[in-house]
């Protein structure tokens, strides 16, 4: 696999010799007594950057969501949320199986919604009905292709929520994306939730580690769970030293990887059997096949075999995302090796 040109996802980078040297540094402790300098240093670092008072060291983004919802929420709630968003497709159930929520899933554009269509879900006061009980959102917007949310709109989706008296998480594990793209500050953006969170095994190249923000109550009852779970950790200085070499090296270069998305995508809408490609703001290029196409995981394994991996979200649907590994020369293997098997489509 060495070889392989990796599309498929932000999340399989590696980390660089440089990163991996952070941790021989690293003073550590045990994590669960709050006695690991360098986790701690992390989640400071992370409450300041997302304006929150506290935060918490988690071992995937997938927790961070899954707790957030479990202290916000009871069993029986309602959580709406944009229908093709990770914590509805992506997390086993979780929502159901460890907090005992419903999802109510709204049709946004590129995953991205109005505080109307909030203020519309939100259930009555009946006893037949569930209460409403969070409003989530997701920056960026991963299968919307990577669509920034506009300041505004999340603004008032957030404000609509809390007129509500319903409480707020975004799930930001490309919020830094959002950042770089925007020049927006990630505590702005994070300004109306009441938790969040980023991934440092995304964009940033870290491999392993998100961290979850809010109040000190929330983080306090985060951490309840975290330890329910198994979660919990002894010296995780070894990882957080990675996530903060990933703050202060790998912020900044997600522009490139914007760069080479939009130019991949443009290379993309051009060729024949493309139906269409969404736009593309940050590090995702998602495109439709017309008819004439191969299926998507067909078209995914012939691509494969010349050496260029990317996913396939839907029958007709491919997903390609660039990050840390991949640069120009990969771009021309993924668009040499497309144009190979759609030549000749009308
Ligand atoms: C939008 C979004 N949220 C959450 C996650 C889960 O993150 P992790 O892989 O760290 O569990 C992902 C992962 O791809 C994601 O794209």
């Amino acid at each position: 696999m060495t070889d392989m040109h990796d599309f498929y996802s932000d999340t399989k980078t590696k980390p660089t010799m440089a990163m991996r040297e952070s941790v021989l540094q690293a003073v550590v402790g045990d994590e669960q007594k709050d006695e690991d300098p360098t986790t701690l240093a992390l989640c400071e670092r992370v409450a300041a950057l997302l304006g929150k008072e506290a935060a918490v060291f988690l071992p995937s983004g997938t927790m961070c969501n899954e707790i957030a919802l479990r202290v916000h929420t009871r069993p029986g709630d309602e959580v709406i949320c944009e229908r093709s968003c990770h914590i509805i497709g992506f997390e086993t159930g979780g929502p159901a199986a460890i907090s005992g929520v419903m999802m109510h899933p709204i049709d946004g554009v590129n995953g991205i919604f109005d505080a109307d269509q909030v203020v519309r879900a939100i259930r009555p006061s009946s006893r037949y009905m569930p209460e409403t009980r969070l409003v989530c959102v997701e920056q960026t917007a991963n299968m919307g292709g990577g669509a920034v949310w506009p300041l505004e709109k999340i603004r008032q989706v957030a404000a609509a929520a809390k007129d509500a008296g319903i409480a707020t998480h975004m799930d930001g594990a490309r919020l830094m994306n959002a950042v770089v793209k925007s020049g927006v500050p990630a505590k702005e953006w994070a300004e109306g939730f009441d938790s969040c969170w980023i991934d440092f095994s995304k964009g940033l190249g870290a491999p392993v580690g998100a961290v979850l923000a809010g109040s000190v109550d929330f983080i306090a009852r985060a951490w309840r769970i975290k330890q329910q779970i198994g979660g919990s950790m002894r010296q995780s200085g070894v990882l957080t030293a990675m996530c903060l070499y990933a703050l202060d090296h790998h912020v900044e270069r997600l522009a490139d990887d914007h760069r080479l998305a939009t130019s991949i995508a443009d290379r993309i809408a051009v060729m024949p059997g493309i139906e269409a490609v969404k736009p593309v703001e940050t590090n995702i290029v998602i495109f439709d096949l017309s008819p004439a196409a191969p299926a998507a995981d067909r078209l995914v394994d012939l691509l494969a075999a010349d050496g260029v991996l990317t996913g396939a979200f839907g029958e007709r649907r491919i997903r390609v995302v660039t990050h840390l590994d991949v640069d120009a020369a990969a771009a021309d293997a993924l668009c040499a090796s497309l144009e190979k098997h759609l030549c000749g489509l009308g």
